[in-house]
């Protein structure tokens, strides 16, 4: 029976997931990306190359795995094109890679719509990417929205054109924004359909064939629990799960094969985009973590929020995605601090709260309660086991698998594959 993998972000978003994906995939038959789109931003570094993926999974630089797209993403096919194009001037020709016939499309409007409806929410933005991926998801449950595999049947195709853009444009009217003129939408589609038509196929039928024979499959997340549109802090949250859970509807794979989940975890937390982050620094120390972490984000450039760790977000998240181990990232940017503190409970109107509350504006009025440690000022970069890092450090570590009531499995200190202490005998065998 197959090994399988379920990689997810257990925080915000960019935790470090293209490091651990990465390291993952080049053991991996098939990785397969479940939810979200080219929202996300996952780096990967190898052989003194860095390489930035959007929506294009992790597992594109060797030859010989599958790489899928699956149909709880929104995929953007202009988007994908460039980016394979980008991979292709980089010397990246020799990939597998299918796209969901059931995958929902990103049309030319959603972006400009995404814009429109952050300008119209007034001081109150949520801070999206701009790649109109809430307005891609809100048409698929809508039901209007167009689906990969309707460029496979060009008439099909420009029947739901038609329709979509009889609405679209209204609605683009409403808001001033330029109407889009058919004849353009459906020969530029049907341009981009040359190119990835080969890919589109029923991907949750290989994925199940890759179940039933003997292969290792590694589910790559994208964003972060936090940012999940049923628990996170909505409405500031991404419209996709994140979650491990995503991974069954989001892939087309039964629950019972979703049974290995890999929370990576930052060893202090950031957020981009707007919303309420208890454990959020604003003195010199955020500055710091962000500087020695390069928290800028890899898709906007934007500034990331830092804070400390939240054990009540890792306890939250770990329950909802049954995570069997924490890959502790970015463990050596603490490095240096006198003292380094963890989050255990939220203090909100006279209760200790051990879980985030429904509404952000309860988010908002919750002070975390936090316990100092010792910090470290070795540098541990080149440490190789759990048992070369500094006793200050190893105490950090076991304090938050204490916290949590999960094992931390990986320790990544720094962004090098090379640079990864797996702690974790099954993680280590994957
Ligand atoms: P959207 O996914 O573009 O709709 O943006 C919704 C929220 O999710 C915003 O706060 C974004 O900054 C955040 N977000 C989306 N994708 C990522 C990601 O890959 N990493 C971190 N934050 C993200």
């Amino acid at each position: 029976m197959s090994e399988r993998l379920v990689v997810i972000g257990s925080q915000w978003g960019d935790e470090g997931k293209g490091k651990i994906t990465d390291y993952f995939a080049c053991r991996a038959d098939m990785v397969i990306r479940y939810q979200g789109g080219n929202n996300a931003g996952h780096t990967v570094a190898f052989d003194g190359n860095k390489y930035s993926l959007q929506s294009i999974p992790s597992g594109v630089f060797n030859p010989k795995t599958v790489n899928v797209m699956g149909n709880g993403m929104v995929v953007n096919p202009e988007s994908v094109v460039a980016e394979l194009q980008k991979l292709h001037d980089r010397g990246i020709n020799d990939y597998q890679l299918y796209i969901s016939d059931r995958a929902a499309m990103v049309m030319p409007w959603h972006a400009d719509l995404d814009g429109a409806y952050e300008a119209q929410k007034g001081g109150k933005l949520i801070g999206t990417t701009k790649k109109g991926i809430g307005p891609t998801y809100s048409d698929k449950y809508a039901r209007t929205g167009l689906r990969m595999g309707d460029l496979l049947e060009p008439e099909y195709f420009a029947e739901r054109l038609k329709a979509a853009l009889e609405v679209k444009n209204m609605e683009l009217k409403m808001l001033n924004l330029p109407e889009y003129d058919f004849d353009t939408v459906y020969n530029r589609y049907m341009e981009l359909a040359k190119i990835l038509g080969p890919m589109i196929t029923d991907t949750s039928a290989l994925i199940n064939e890759a179940i039933k024979s003997d292969k290792k499959i590694l589910f790559e997340g994208a964003q972060g629990m936090m940012l999940c549109c049923d628990h996170g802090t909505y409405p500031f949250v991404t419209s996709s799960s994140p979650s491990s859970a995503g991974v069954c509807v989001g892939a087309g794979v039964a629950p019972k094969w979703v049974d290995n989940v890999l929370g990576v975890a930052k060893a202090y937390c950031t957020r981009v985009g707007e919303g309420p982050f208890p454990t959020e620094l604003f003195d010199e120390r955020a500055h710091e973590i962000r500087e020695r972490g390069h928290e800028y984000g890899t898709v906007t450039g934007r500034p990331r929020r830092v804070g400390w760790f939240d054990a009540v977000v890792a306890r939250y998240t770990g329950m909802l995605a049954g995570i069997d181990n924490w890959a502790l990232m970015l463990f050596d940017v603490l490095s240096g601090l006198d003292k380094v503190m963890i989050c255990t409970g939220y203090e909100c109107d006279g209760e200790i709260l051990q879980a985030p509350p429904a509404t952000i504006n309860k988010l908002a009025r919750c002070k975390p309660v936090l316990i100092e440690m010792e910090g470290w000022k070795e540098d541990i970069t080149g440490a190789k086991s759990f048992d070369e890092l500094p006793e200050a450090a190893k105490n950090y570590v076991k304090k938050i698998e204490e916290l949590t009531g999960i094992p931390v499995g990986i320790i990544s200190v720094g962004p090098d594959r090379t640079q990864t202490i797996t702690v974790s005998e099954k993680l280590q065998k994957f």
